[in-house]
């Protein structure tokens, strides 16, 4: 049980455009043991999601979702658990959403970001096998701010009204004052 700092907005290293990870470290010790922590690190502040970048790690991996409700979002739909490695997003069609969304690497402000409604993902999984899924609402959502993660964007950079840009205590009295995913 490894949990990992959280780089903060600031950091140069959240800037980054992530190299793919290469073919020949898929199921590797190594990647084994960067999920292991990333889990542990995410589970530690009941986060939605974490990118490699957060923890220094200049690759692109993300991981995302639970097996169980978020207590921090316990009326979000469920997100299955997964491992992205080297994902590509592609919208389906012109629609955007906005939503509220926070960051490990942003902690205690909250924003509305507007996203593709409904995306196709690919990529691999920790053990190289491809991932291929077609998502839409929460779950899209989720996938966005996480491979934003790996080409150097936090979300206040895709925030457009900063009317709607601000701390969680001030924003949402009375929600659970943890951290932010
Ligand atoms: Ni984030």
């Amino acid at each position: 049980m490894t949990v990992r700092e959280i780089l903060k907005m600031g950091d140069a290293r959240l800037l980054r455009v992530a190299p793919p990870v290469p073919e020949g470290d898929f199921d590797s010790d190594a990647i084994h043991l960067l999920v292991s922590d990333m889990f542990d690190t995410m589970r530690a502040v009941n986060g939605a999601g974490l990118a490699a970048p957060q923890i220094g790690v200049d690759l692109q991996l993300v991981i995302f979702g639970t097996d169980a409700p978020n207590p921090r979002y316990p009326d979000a739909p469920l997100v299955p658990r997964t491992v992205l490695l080297n994902p590509e997003i592609t919208p389906i069609g012109d629609a955007e959403e906005d939503g509220w969304e926070g960051c490990l690497s942003v902690p205690g402000l909250r924003g509305v970001v507007p996203r593709w409604s409904k995306i196709r993902y690919t990529g691999f999984d920790q053990y190289g096998d491809p991932i291929d899924r077609t998502v839409d609402g929460f779950h899209a959502r989720v996938v966005q701010h996480e491979c934003d993660h790996l080409i150097g964007k936090l979300y206040p950079m895709r925030v457009r009204d900063f009317t709607q840009f601000g701390f969680t205590e001030v924003l949402f009295p009375g929600l659970d004052a943890g951290e932010d995913d």
